[in-house]
Formats: structure tokens, sequence, C-alpha cells
């Protein structure tokens, strides 16, 4: 299940060589990647505007640019967006410019492309410093290091890529707040899956408008950086931001500059998206939600861990033996289960394992299909035992 050649998709079935396997390692989470709707926004605009503007943004922006950071400044309630092609080009061409050769914290376990965004600012002259995951008192310990006065940008995720996880983001805010640092943070998985006023009984909240309005928090001193290419479907992928920083950034930052832009289908599938949103979404949340429990539930009977203490649609299911992982991946496409395969070096070898996640556009049969092949697995290879959980959290 690496590098794989994908012949043929038909719903949240994919055929790879004779092997039809249901998807699971998919990050459409809202299942627009085959919603008709989102589909059929794409010609009339290819038709206006061709099928790629080729201008940096800076050389020339289409108007649907400017109707997507007008909508999604609206829904993130955000003072200001700037929209470039993808998170990557994000961190890696903004980290820099907003540490400085100052200082940049990083969460030790930070997605590789935000560690790749601080290498960057090193490179540059910022001191670098990490945190242990998680864990604000240790963030605190760090920035008490730092003397005051200096400029510090702290990056972190928001929902996790491999827990499901979302930290405390409102104790994080507050941390860095009183040491006067920029809290920067990439939730590439929560934006359309989490979103304002959860609860109990719903716990991703309403309208996917991503972990700041989530945690109830407010943009001050803090950038939010999220994208279109998982939940949404599309390739764009925006900061939010002040404007004077926006201003800033579009003269500072090189994508705007010199990077060619996101594809007119792209622009297409983000606003027929919002639209989507508007009017389907918290019921496609609802549908994902479902399913998640169903899987969650599952595992929970089976006495098996993950880690995934939120609900969302993130599974990660470590392997209580590394060695195992070949043979796991092998049995996994064998009964046509397409997961993310997590294996060491990639992660430590006590989180060697695979993970799942769970999108609207999967059918309750899947879902079915997927907890029988996970209780075949359970009694064929030893998984890490539910109790342990409690014991790591
Ligand atoms: C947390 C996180 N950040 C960034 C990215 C990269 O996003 P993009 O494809 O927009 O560069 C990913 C993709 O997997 C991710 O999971």
């Amino acid at each position: 299940m690496y590098d794989a050649t994908v012949d043929e998709v038909r719903g949240r079935r994919i055929r790879v060589g004779g092997q039809w396997l249901v998807d699971w390692a998919s990050c459409n989470y809202l299942g627009l990647d085959l919603d008709p709707e989102v589909m059929a926004a794409i010609p009339p605009l290819v038709e206006r505007w061709g099928t790629h503007p080729s201008w940096s943004r800076l050389l020339g922006n289409p108007r649907p640019y400017l109707e997507i950071e007008e909508r999604l400044t609206e829904l993130l309630g955000a003072p200001d967006t700037l929209v470039l092609p993808t998170i990557t080009h994000i961190h890696m061409s903004v980290i820099p410019v907003l540490a400085g050769t100052g200082h940049v914290v990083m969460d030790a376990q930070a997605h590789k492309t935000i560690y790749d965004g601080c290498a960057v600012a090193r490179g540059r002259g910022a001191t670098m410093h990490r945190f242990r995951a998680d864990d604000v008192e240790h963030l605190e310990e760090v920035l008490a290091g730092i003397p005051a006065g200096e400029q510090v940008l702290v990056a972190m995720d928001g929902v996790n890529s491999m827990t499901g996880n979302a930290p405390d983001l409102v104790r994080f805010a507050e941390v860095c707040r009183r040491h006067d640092a920029l809290l920067y943070v990439d939730d590439a998985h929560g934006f359309g899956v989490v979103g304002e006023s959860p609860t109990a009984a719903n716990p991703y909240g309403l309208r996917g408008n991503s972990i700041v309005r989530h945690a109830g928090e407010t943009y001050d001193n803090l950038v939010l950086v999220g994208g279109f290419s998982k939940a949404y479907s599309s390739l764009l992928a925006f900061l939010a931001l002040p404007t004077w920083l926006k201003d800033h950034l579009k003269v500072a930052a090189p994508p705007y500059l010199y990077s060619g832009p996101s594809p007119t289908a792209s622009l297409a599938t983000v606003l027929a998206g919002f639209d989507v949103n508007e009017r389907r979404g918290d019921a496609l949340r609802q549908d994902l939600l479902r399913r998640t429990r169903r899987v969650l539930g599952h595992l929970d009977a089976l006495g098996v861990r993950t880690p995934n203490r939120s609900g969302f649609p993130i599974i990660e299911v470590p392997l209580a033996r590394a060695e195992d992982i070949d043979a796991v991946g092998d049995f996994l496409f064998d009964r046509g289960v397409y997961v993310t395969l997590a294996a060491y070096p990639l992660v430590p070898r006590d989180q060697v394992g695979f993970r799942v996640q769970t999108t609207a556009a999967n059918t309750d049969e899947e879902v079915e299909e997927l907890c029988e092949t996970l209780s075949e697995l359970a009694r064929r290879f030893p998984l890490q035992e539910a109790e342990q959980q409690d014991a790591a959290a």
C-alpha cells in the first residue's frame, strides 16, 4: 500500500491492479470529491477563465480568488484570509517570515511540512526550539527561557493527522499571549470537519469552520493555516490573519509572487464546496460522526487500543509488534481494505500500525465490512490493548 497505481475509482472503492479495495486512506472527509454538485461546478468556470490562470497571484487574480477569500473570511470569522496553492507552500514561505531572526518553537511531533518550514527559518537565522508534543507546561518552560522582547513564533498542529485528537488550543493560546509569542496552527485535518459550538452529542460542532472556532478561541495573536485538499477535495490552502500581515505576505512570501496558482477547477470546487457546506455540511458531518463512532465502538468492543479520544474521523491502530507491519499490510490488502500504513522509522516503533480515515462517502456496508476485517485482524495479530490507552493517557 505504498506508491500504488490506482487504476479505477468507483465511489470509495478503488482498483489496484486486479484487486478492488475500499479506500480508508482518503482525506476527502466530506466526500466532496464524488459529489455531483461539486463536479458540475467545474466546466462553467473553466469556460469563463480557461483551465489555469498561470499568473502568479501578484501578477493577476482572477475574480473567483476574491470571492473565495471573502467567503472564507466570513466562514472562519477571521479578520482576513490569504489563499495560496498548498499548505506546504505556506509553511515553507510564511514560517521563515514570521520567525525572522528570532525564535521558532515547534511541537516535537508537528507535521513534517511544519518542521521543513522551521528548518528554512533556522537557515535564515532563527533559533529553533522544540516542546514535547501536546505539552503546554513544557512549551511554557521553553518560552520562559527566551529573552523578553525577542520575536517568537510557536508552530503546531490543530487536529493531529495521526492521533485524530485536537490540542487544548485555549491553554496554548493563553501561554503564547502571555509570552507575547505568535501562535501558528496548522489545522489541515480539522478544517471542514470541526467547527463552532461543539456539544457532547455533536463533538464536531457546526459549519466546519476549524479549530479556532471549535475551541471558542479568537484570532488574537494567532495565525490559522488550513487547506482545501482534505475535507474540500480541492487544491488550495489558506492563512487566517490580520490584514496588515496579509499585505506584508503579498510581497514577502515567495509563492504569492513567483508560484503558479491553483487551477481553475480547484477554484470552482472550493466555491461549490462552500455552497454545499452551507446547505448540507452539517448533515454530512453527522454521517461522518455516525460512521466514525461505529468503527471506534467496534475497536472498543474488541479491546483494541487507538489513540483517538476525540471521535474525529482519523483512527490509528498501533500494532503490539512493529515487525508485523508487512504481514498486516498484506492481510488488509488481501481483504480489500486500503489504509495508510505507518511503518518505522516514519513513526517511533511503539506507534507502528495503520491509520483509517472515515469519510461521508463511505457506505454503511463498507463500514460493516471494515469492522469484520478488524475483528479477524485482532484474532490473527497481537494489537495494543485498550487498557494501555488509559495508562498512556
Ligand atoms: C497536518 C498537515 N499539514 C500539511 C499537509 C500538507 O498539505 P498540502 O498538501 O496542502 O501541502 C498535510 C498533508 O497531509 C497535513 O496532514
